[in-house]
């Protein structure tokens, strides 16, 4: 009961605090007995039919990359980063220090560190503008739009996640001493969820808003997931079957004007219960409760709302769903989520339900999108292999 539910080990920490003799120098934290090793030698496969990071286990950290290619960086160049890159998501997701690292213990401990690549319009137009599919461009224009702000499009993606900001840090330097010659950097935008072990396993993460944020996702175990995700080999780019199409979008949230809104209305504004994430429908009945758009007050109104954003959200059609997995960032300055989520074709997935939330989503008064980017995430590689090699062969 210790260490178990909300607020349990700070009350704990508490307690203890108000015992006599109690002294913060020298009484050892109540984890300590636990601490052992931790899960930092824990490493995750980056090899497989698809990269790690799109359905492994959500990671505490998590730094998206972005590089512009250098003028000179053609195809061959292109063929020779991948092999380079191959070699240090191999060594570093494993704990392993890459080529001629400097601080190889930095290496050692990666704390299920994932590396997953992505490329972006230009950079599959300098191999080849025949292997483009059409969805790899920037996304059509919203009208609620912010962008330009420094966030939007890029060439190569590396979206590096782990439960440890430390091997988040070094593998992001170790890639860059490697990519420097062949890009320059674009963008980073570091994000978070809770850390692991602060909530039970599996738990859905809040976001900053307060909200339970992921509730209704597609799961890898659900028979229809994988045609939601998983570029086939028909959609007429061979290269690219077994990858994704990743949207990231980078939304600001008003948090100040957002916390002068009472509870009801900000349940209202998503249709969900801030306590548990409870569909308004049956605010009894649990956060896994499908919602009931049809139910009805006494009053005869809807009672989620016809501009709530889980309704503008849903779709009619099961094809048009996408796989979210979205952080939370915090600049001290400014406040958001880097919205990202996976799928097969964006123009049919990610686009129509942004159009519904663009045009009448309550939540619109509260978030705005300032950063936009759409990448071609590579298929999975086996040892031997070479990432993206579909693509520069
Ligand atoms: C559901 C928050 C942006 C798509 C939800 C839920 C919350 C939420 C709290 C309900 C729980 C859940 O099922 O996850 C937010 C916030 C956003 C945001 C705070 C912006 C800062 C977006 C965007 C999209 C999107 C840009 C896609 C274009 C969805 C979908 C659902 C959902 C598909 C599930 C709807 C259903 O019940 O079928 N969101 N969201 N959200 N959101 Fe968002």
């Amino acid at each position: 009961a210790l260490l178990g539910g909300a607020g349990g080990y700070a009350l704990a920490e508490r307690d203890r605090a108000n015992e006599p003799g109690f002294d913060p120098e020298t009484t050892p934290a109540l984890n300590d007995a636990a601490d052992g090793p931790g899960f930092g030698g824990e490493a995750l496969s980056c090899h497989g039919d698809h990269q790690a990071g799109i359905t492994t286990v959500p990671a505490t950290h998590v730094r998206h990359i972005a590089y512009t290619l250098r003028a000179e960086t053609d195809r061959g160049a292109i063929a020779r980063m991948f092999r380079i890159l191959t070699g240090d998501i191999e060594a570093l997701t494993a704990g392993v220090a890459p080529l001629a690292d400097p601080e190889p213990e930095l290496a050692e401990r990666p704390s299920r560190l994932t590396i997953t690549v992505g490329v972006g319009p230009g950079l599959v137009d300098r191999v080849d503008p025949k292997k483009r599919p059409k969805w790899l461009a920037p996304l059509p224009a919203f009208t609620l739009d912010q962008l330009g702000g420094g966030f939007d499009g890029g060439d190569l993606l590396l979206t590096l996640q782990a439960d440890d900001p430390l091997p988040v840090a070094h593998a992001a330097r170790m890639l860059h001493r490697d990519l420097d010659r062949f890009g320059e950097l674009a963008w980073v935008q570091q994000g978070f969820r809770q850390a692991r072990g602060a909530e039970a396993q599996g738990a859905t993460m809040r976001n900053l808003m307060g909200q339970v944020d992921g509730t209704v996702n597609p799961k890898p175990a659900e028979p229809d997931f994988d045609p939601l995700i998983w570029v086939d080999k028909a959609d007429g780019q061979p290269w690219l079957a077994g990858g994704s199409a990743f949207v990231l979008r980078r939304i600001r949230m008003e948090l100040d004007t957002w916390d002068r809104v009472d509870r009801p209305g900000r349940e209202q504004t998503i249709g969900r219960t801030l306590s548990d994430g409870a569909a308004l429908s049956d605010p009894k009945g649990g956060e896994h409760k499908p919602a009931d758009f049809d139910a009805k007050n006494a009053l005869g109104l809807s009672v989620i709302s016809s501009a709530a954003h889980i309704r503008r959200a849903t779709s009619s059609d099961p094809n048009e769903r996408i796989v979210r997995r979205a952080v939370n960032y915090d600049t001290g300055e400014e406040a958001g989520l880097l919205f990202g989520c996976f799928q097969r074709n964006p123009l049919t997935q990610f686009v129509p339900i942004q159009q519904r939330l663009d045009e009448a989503d309550l939540l619109n008064e509260w978030v705005t999108h300032t950063g936009s980017a759409v990448f071609a995430i590579l298929p999975g590689f086996r040892s031997g292999e070479t990432l993206g090699a579909g693509l520069t062969a």
